[in-house]
Protein backbone atom coordinates (compact mmCIF):
# COMPACT_ATOMS: atom_id res chain seq x y z
CA UNK A 1 0.00 0.00 0.00
CA UNK A 2 1.04 3.02 -0.70
CA UNK A 3 0.28 6.90 0.87
CA UNK A 4 2.24 9.11 -1.45
CA UNK A 5 0.25 11.24 -3.84
CA UNK A 6 2.04 13.14 -7.52
CA UNK A 7 2.05 16.29 -5.80
CA UNK A 8 4.29 14.75 -2.79
CA UNK A 9 7.67 16.27 -2.96
CA UNK A 10 11.26 14.96 -1.33
CA UNK A 11 12.35 16.25 2.08
CA UNK A 12 15.36 15.39 4.27
CA UNK A 13 14.91 12.99 7.37
CA UNK A 14 18.18 13.60 9.78
CA UNK A 15 18.34 10.54 12.18
CA UNK A 16 19.69 12.26 15.12
CA UNK A 17 21.12 9.13 17.13
CA UNK A 18 23.31 8.77 14.58
CA UNK A 19 23.34 12.46 12.77
CA UNK A 20 22.67 10.57 9.67
CA UNK A 21 20.42 12.36 7.10
CA UNK A 22 18.57 10.49 4.24
CA UNK A 23 16.39 11.99 1.61
CA UNK A 24 12.70 10.93 1.43
CA UNK A 25 12.39 10.70 -2.73
CA UNK A 26 8.50 11.68 -3.75
CA UNK A 27 7.42 8.45 -4.61
CA UNK A 28 8.16 7.03 -1.31
CA UNK A 29 6.94 6.86 2.18
CA UNK A 30 9.90 7.73 5.18
CA UNK A 31 9.17 4.05 6.35
CA UNK A 32 10.63 2.76 2.66
CA UNK A 33 12.96 5.48 2.42
CA UNK A 34 14.44 4.01 6.01
CA UNK A 35 14.31 0.25 4.87
CA UNK A 36 15.85 1.62 1.68
CA UNK A 37 18.85 2.86 4.25
CA UNK A 38 19.16 -0.03 6.03
CA UNK A 39 17.02 1.10 8.90
CA UNK A 40 14.40 -0.76 10.47
CA UNK A 41 11.11 0.34 12.02
CA UNK A 42 8.88 -1.83 13.26
CA UNK A 43 5.21 -1.51 11.34
CA UNK A 44 2.31 -3.72 11.30
CA UNK A 45 -0.71 -2.15 9.16
CA UNK A 46 1.17 0.84 7.19
CA UNK A 47 -1.57 2.49 7.14
CA UNK A 48 -1.75 4.82 9.63
CA UNK A 49 -4.15 3.30 11.83
CA UNK A 50 -1.78 1.14 14.06
CA UNK A 51 0.62 3.58 15.35
CA UNK A 52 2.86 0.58 15.67
CA UNK A 53 5.35 2.56 13.54
CA UNK A 54 4.91 5.83 15.96
CA UNK A 55 8.54 7.80 16.13
CA UNK A 56 9.48 10.71 17.66
CA UNK A 57 10.00 14.26 15.67
CA UNK A 58 12.84 16.21 17.40
CA UNK A 59 12.60 19.21 15.26
CA UNK A 60 10.76 20.09 11.46
CA UNK A 61 6.90 19.99 11.41
CA UNK A 62 5.62 16.82 10.17
CA UNK A 63 2.39 16.57 7.94
CA UNK A 64 0.14 13.72 9.44
CA UNK A 65 -1.91 11.31 7.30
CA UNK A 66 -2.48 9.09 10.04
CA UNK A 67 -5.80 7.88 11.91
CA UNK A 68 -3.72 6.86 14.92
CA UNK A 69 -2.55 10.20 16.71
CA UNK A 70 -5.77 12.38 17.87
CA UNK A 71 -5.79 15.87 16.77
CA UNK A 72 -4.23 17.49 19.77
CA UNK A 73 -1.56 14.85 19.35
CA UNK A 74 -0.83 15.81 15.91
CA UNK A 75 -1.08 19.63 16.66
CA UNK A 76 1.89 18.75 18.75
CA UNK A 77 4.09 17.91 16.02
CA UNK A 78 6.45 15.61 18.57
CA UNK A 79 5.60 12.54 16.98
CA UNK A 80 4.73 11.10 13.38
CA UNK A 81 3.88 7.72 12.07
CA UNK A 82 6.58 7.02 8.95
CA UNK A 83 4.19 4.68 7.34
CA UNK A 84 2.06 7.44 6.15
CA UNK A 85 2.79 10.78 7.32
CA UNK A 86 5.51 12.57 5.86
CA UNK A 87 7.04 16.65 6.40
CA UNK A 88 5.76 20.44 5.87
CA UNK A 89 9.19 21.49 6.60
CA UNK A 90 12.13 20.73 4.04
CA UNK A 91 13.96 18.56 7.18
CA UNK A 92 12.89 16.66 9.79
CA UNK A 93 14.79 15.10 12.82
CA UNK A 94 13.61 11.86 14.64
CA UNK A 95 14.47 10.13 17.66
CA UNK A 96 15.97 7.35 15.03
S1 LIG B 1 2.43 0.81 10.77
FE1 LIG B 1 0.45 1.16 11.58
S2 LIG B 1 0.44 3.32 11.87
FE2 LIG B 1 2.33 2.97 10.87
Amino acid sequence: MSFTFDDDTAFELELARTGRVITVPANRSVLQALADAGVEVMSSCEAGVCGTCLTRVLAGEPEHRDSFLTPEEQAANDQFTPCCSRACSPRLVVDL
